[in-house]
C-alpha cells in the first residue's frame, strides 16, 4: 500500500475541519490525489451513526455503548474509504480517527481505568494499521469554546451534546492529546491552533514539508 493516512486530531473549537480542507488544496496543488473523510459520519451509514452519537441529551447512552459506536463507524470508514482508497495511492485526509476515541473517550470523561478496551476494539476493526500522520491542533481550552460556541450561534448547530461539558473535561482532553503526541513524535505533529486561519495553514504546510523531508 503506497498511499498516506493523515489525520487531523484536536479539541472543540480547534479549527481543524477547516484546516484539513486547505491542506487537502494545497496537496491537490502539488498534484496528488486527495481524498477526505471524516470520524463519525465519512460514510452515509456512518452519517447516521454521527447523528446519534452527537444530536441530543449527554447522557443518552453510557460510557461503553458509545463507544462502541465510535468504533462501528470507525470499521465502516476504514473498509469502505480509507483503506480502498490508500490502495490507488490516493493522500487520505480524516479529520478525526482513533485518536480522539483515547482523548475524549478515555482521558476526557475518566470513566475508564486505562485503554485496554479501545487497544482491544481498535486491534478488531483496523490491525496494525495507523496513520502515517497525525496533526494535532493545539489550542488553549476557552479559546476553543469560545470559537465553537460561535460557530453554534451562526450555524444553527445541533451538534452540541460534547460541547455541553464542563471545563476540566475539556483541560483533560487536551493533556491527552498532548500526552498522545508526546509518546509517538515520530507519527505526531502538534501545531498551535491559536493564531489566524492563515498562519495555523503556513505552520502546517512548514512542518510537514520539514516531516517528509527529513
Ligand atoms: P467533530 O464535530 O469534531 O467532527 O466531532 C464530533 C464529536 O465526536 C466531537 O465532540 C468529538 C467526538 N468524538 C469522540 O468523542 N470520540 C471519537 O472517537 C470521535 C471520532 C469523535
Amino acid at each position: 500500500m503506497s498511499g498516506k493516512f493523515i489525520t487531523f486530531e484536536g479539541g472543540e473549537g480547534s479549527g481543524k475541519s477547516l484546516q484539513l480542507s486547505r491542506f487537502a488544496e494545497y496537496l491537490k496543488s502539488k498534484g496528488h490525489a486527495v481524498i477526505t473523510t471524516r470520524e463519525p459520519g465519512g460514510t452515509e451509514t456512518g452519517k447516521e451513526i454521527r447523528r446519534l452519537l452527537v444530536e441530543g441529551d449527554k447522557d443518552k447512552f453510557d460510557e461503553l455503548t458509545e463507544m462502541l459506536l465510535f468504533y462501528a463507524d470507525r470499521r465502516i470508514d476504514l473498509t469502505k474509504v480509507i483503506l480502498p482508497a490508500l490502495k490507488e495511492n490516493k493522500i487520505v485526509l480524516s479529520d478525526r480517527f482513533n485518536d480522539s476515541t483515547i482523548a475524549y473517550q478515555y482521558y476526557g470523561s475518566n470513566k475508564f481505568a486505562d485503554t485496554k478496551i479501545m487497544d482491544t476494539l481498535y486491534q478488531m476493526v483496523a490491525g496494525d494499521f495507523k496513520p502515517d500522520i497525525t496533526f494535532l491542533l493545539d489550542i488553549d481550552v476557552r479559546q476553543g469554546l469560545e470559537r465553537s460556541f460561535k460557530k453554534a450561534e451562526t450555524m444553527a448547530n445541533k451538534e452540541l451534546r460534547f460541547e455541553n461539558v464542563d471545563i476540566s473535561f475539556h483541560e483533560r482532553l487536551r493533556n491527552g492529546y498532548l500526552e498522545l503526541a508526546q509518546n509517538a513524535p515520530e507519527r505526531f505533529i502538534v501545531i498551535n491552533a491559536g493564531g489566524t486561519i492563515e498562519e495555523v495553514t503556513a505552520e502546517i504546510i512548514r512542518k510537514y514539508e520539514e516531516r517528509i523531508n527529513a
